[in-house]
């Protein structure tokens, strides 16, 4: 370790993390050295409509709960990540593909302000992307990977030794002649078009090769609830450059990943505001 490393801050022990989705609101305390949860996490159905001021309400009444537990982060440590699924730049959303369109342009440090803590926001498929390649199936392994979450749209994470390029957005190409890719690839897709899973397994497939043209990687880890069915589809999907390999954090993984966010963030910030 070089001298200037040995100076670094480390992260807390503990951060919040805040995964939003079409269904639910989902929240949890976790230990930034596990990658896991400390305790149970907390839901909450998504509000109808979900517009930006319905959510703000729902993640302060989550932190709320989480904060009164006794293993909740410190006060002046306290870090918070929050994912939408959207483009994020600088905690300002600006996509909204699969979300309530009055999230546009919604600067969530302004919709979050009240709430206590430093809070951050960030794509969802970019959370899980963290998560799984800190630690899960990207785990201590250098290189590129890309995580795909598969579910009511496609959303993609693009880490190279464990450093995030946000908002990749790659569900978002034409491919084969259907713009959005993932109206054809989703989860969602497969539901709509009644696809059989070994013609999913072939389609993702040729996805990935398309997507493999764009950006070579190491690994794809494949993520989002069908992810627990891979052994159903994931079988087709070979003669890739790539390994492909399923996601191992699963429902967790956006949570984990928005508080490892949030906390890398602050003390990136604190670095930048020391003299070094
Ligand atoms: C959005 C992405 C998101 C993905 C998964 C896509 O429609 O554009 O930002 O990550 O869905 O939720």
């Amino acid at each position: 370790m070089g001298p200037a490393s040995a100076a670094l801050p480390q992260l807390p022990h503990r951060a919040i993390g805040i995964d939003v989705g079409g269904t639910g609101i989902k929240g949890g305390i976790v230990n930034l050295r596990k990658g896991s949860l400390t305790g149970k996490r907390f839901r909450i159905p998504t509000p109808k409509p979900a517009t930006p001021e319905a959510v703000a309400a729902v993640i302060g009444e989550i932190l709320d709960e989480l904060l009164s537990r006794e293993k909740a982060p410190a006060a002046e440590e306290l870090t918070v990540g929050v994912t939408v699924p959207g483009i994020v730049i600088d905690n300002v959303v600006l996509s909204a593909a699969n979300i309530d369109e009055t999230w546009l342009e919604c600067d969530t440090t302004e919709l979050l302000r009240s709430l206590p803590g430093r809070i951050s926001t960030l794509n969802d498929a970019d959370a899980a992307g963290l998560a799984e390649a800190r630690y899960g199936a990207g785990a201590n392994k250098p290189g590129t990977i890309m995580m795909v979450t598969l579910g009511t749209g496609v959303g993609t994470a693009i880490v190279h030794d464990g450093v995030l390029v946000p908002n990749s957005e790659l569900g978002h190409l034409e491919f084969e002649g259907e713009k959005p890719a993932e109206r054809r690839v989703s989860a969602a897709s497969r539901e709509r078009l009644e696809m059989p899973w070994d013609e999913y397994g072939e389609t993702l497939r040729r996805f990935l090769v398309h997507v493999e043209r764009i950006q070579p990687v190491n690994k794809f880890i494949i993520g989002g609830g069908i992810s627990k069915r891979s052994e159903d589809f994931l079988p087709g999907v070979t003669g890739l450059r790539a390994e492909v390999v399923p996601a191992q954090l699963t429902n967790d993984a956006g949570i984990v990943g928005a508080a490892l966010y949030a906390a890398e963030r602050a003390r990136i910030a604190d670095l930048r505001s020391t003299d070094l």
